[in-house]
């Protein structure tokens, strides 16, 4: 037996009682609804009142995460206990936000002072490059930075980089990620080695992708601009030194990170250092500041008043006690395009575990499959089957009061209702006699025939997470409410949000695999299926 299970038991009764009531019938019941199941804090209005929860249900799973032990496991990540334990690190990306030097709640009194020695280097380096200080082989003012990453180590400056558009100012940024050649030879077509700066930004320094990438980067500059200066076109970020210097690139361009930072947790770090040459030292800081003041509000704030854990009690609710097994992530800001996919790393990786921390095997469902595309364009594709397939989703929805386009308010006006609209739609579906209604002036045959199509079932939830106007402090802040929240859930579920051994496989099997596609070793020893795709796609 779980030691939860009273808890866990406590949670499925109360399901129960509140199984023959939908979203209309808990709104109308309770016209104060929305004020209580809902939470202003840090510049974010947290609308949960459409998700099929009531204050009693939020007590519940309360319960459920003080028992769980979510606010010691919290505090030992932030003073710096070994919580990663499969890996033996600690857990300190909250460090990497911190703005007092030397914090005591760091692993040590000197972390605080490497992050912020690395801050200065790293400031030092972007304003150099944006002004021209740092120039190319050629002399020429870099106009384009290329980062090379993947993973953690491109996930979060690409997502940043799109979601701060309005704050770049800089050289143009351009990520390159995957192995597959078309996405180094599409973005190097239409640029100028002369003025291109690469970053060569991996945690390890091994990952197969990105040393393939950057070899392939280093050998086109070399063509252009010769071998001898080609090494002035590059930079790296990594917390393995030594194998940056065997690379060959020159330690003045070189910054570091910790193996106390994970690499989806890593955009705060210098991976983030094609953010801080697009939009400037100054922006990164605010952006630093923003998750600061979101993890502040996560250490300090009570159980239930707390967007972080809120949002995580829901997730709980949602996975374990409803059975959802998605969520949709909907950004009504389209420069939060990648956002889905930061979050599919952040939440995927982190919470897709079937063992607990201990090592034995979990008696719940853990990590969601969490995807999404922005609003409006998602309403015009998938969301036909949020609204009337027959799995529910439960959707977050993200909006901003005010764009960054004053001159188009109407856009942004139309943005609004649209997401607002869905939320709406979601919760109330449509009757049989709404629907009816809706078809006057048909004939009784027609409306007969069309009836079942038009109505929606309804009662499915959602979430609205609204804001002022996408800052970098505002995104520094949506990135640490979701990695909380990531936290909160991992904690009641006594996983170990923090290694990622289930990639490790893929990885040696392809380093197995390599030898026989490229003809140098037998298929034999595979299976049919696999020997069989080999030959395939080896001989075609
Ligand atoms: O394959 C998974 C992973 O290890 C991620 O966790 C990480 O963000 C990514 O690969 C890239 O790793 P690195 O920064 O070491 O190249």
């Amino acid at each position: 037996m779980s030691k939860l299970s009273t808890q866990w038991n406590a949670l499925k009764a109360h399901a129960k009682s509140l199984e023959d009531k939908n979203l209309r019938a808990l709104f109308a019941e309770d016209s104060n609804r929305a004020d209580k199941l809902s939470l202003e804090a840090e510049g974010i209005l947290l609308d949960y009142a459409k998700q099929r929860v009531d204050p009693t249900a939020m007590n519940l799973l309360a319960a459920l995460a003080t028992a769980a032990g979510v606010e010691a496991k919290r505090d030992s990540m932030f003073a710096g206990a070994i919580f990663n334990n499969t890996e033996g690190r600690a857990v300190l990306h909250t460090a990497l936000r911190d703005p007092k030097t030397g914090s005591a709640r760091a692993s040590g009194p000197e972390t605080g002072d490497l992050v912020h020695a690395e801050l200065v280097k790293l400031r030092q380096f972007a304003n150099d490059v944006r002004n021209g200080k740092y120039s190319s082989s050629t002399g020429a003012t870099f106009s384009d930075v290329v980062n090379i990453g993947i993973g953690g180590s491109d996930l979060g400056p690409v997502m940043v980089t799109g979601a701060l558009a309005p704050y770049c100012d800089g050289p143009r940024l351009h990520y390159v990620s995957n192995v597959d050649s078309a996405h180094l030879s599409d973005t190097l077509k239409n640029l100028n080695a002369e003025t291109t700066l690469f970053i060569i930004a991996s945690k390890t320094f091994t990952t197969i992708e990105t040393m393939t990438n950057a070899l392939s980067a280093r050998d086109w500059v070399s063509e252009k601009v010769g071998a001898e200066r080609a090494g002035l076109h590059f930079a790296a970020v990594s917390t393995a030194l030594e194998k940056v210097q065997a690379f060959g690139i020159d330690s003045s361009r070189v910054f570091g990170f910790w193996d106390w930072v994970g690499g989806r947790y890593s955009v705060w770090s210098a991976i983030g250092l094609p953010v801080m040459i697009a939009a400037g030292p100054e922006n990164f800081d605010q952006f630093l500041a923003g998750a600061h003041e979101m993890d502040e509000h996560f250490r300090q704030a009570p159980l239930l008043e707390n967007a972080p854990v809120l949002l995580g009690l829901l997730g709980i609710w949602n996975r374990n006690i409803l059975a959802h097994s998605t969520r949709a992530v909907l950004p009504y800001d389209q420069r939060l395009a990648r956002f889905p996919a930061y979050l599919q790393q952040l939440d995927m990786e982190s919470n897709g575990k079937g063992v607990t921390r201990d090592g034995d095997l979990v008696t719940t469902d853990t990590g969601p499959v969490v995807w999404g595309e922005p609003g409006t364009n998602g309403q015009h594709a998938f969301y036909q089957l949020i609204h009337q397939g027959t799995t529910v989703i439960p959707c977050e929805f993200l909006i901003a009061a005010k764009s960054h386009e004053p001159h188009l308010q109407q856009h942004q006006s139309l943005l609004i209702a649209n997401c607002l609209a869905q939320s709406e739609a979601l919760m109330n579906g449509r009757t049989a006699e709404e629907a009816r209604a809706a078809m006057q002036g048909k004939s009784e045959s027609e409306i007969d025939a069309l009836l079942p199509h038009k109505v929606f079932p309804g009662d499915r939830p959602s979430l609205t997470i609204a804001y002022e106007q996408l800052t970098p402090k505002m995104l520094g802040k949506l990135i640490a409410l979701y990695e909380h929240r990531v936290f909160v859930e991992g904690a009641i579920w006594d996983i170990n949000p923090f290694d990622q051994w289930g990639v490790e496989l893929g990885k040696e099997l392809a380093t197995q695999l390599l030898p026989m596609v490229l003809g140098e070793q037998s298929v034999e020893q595979k299976d049919s299926s696999t020997a069989a795709l080999v030959k395939y796609l080896s001989n075609t």
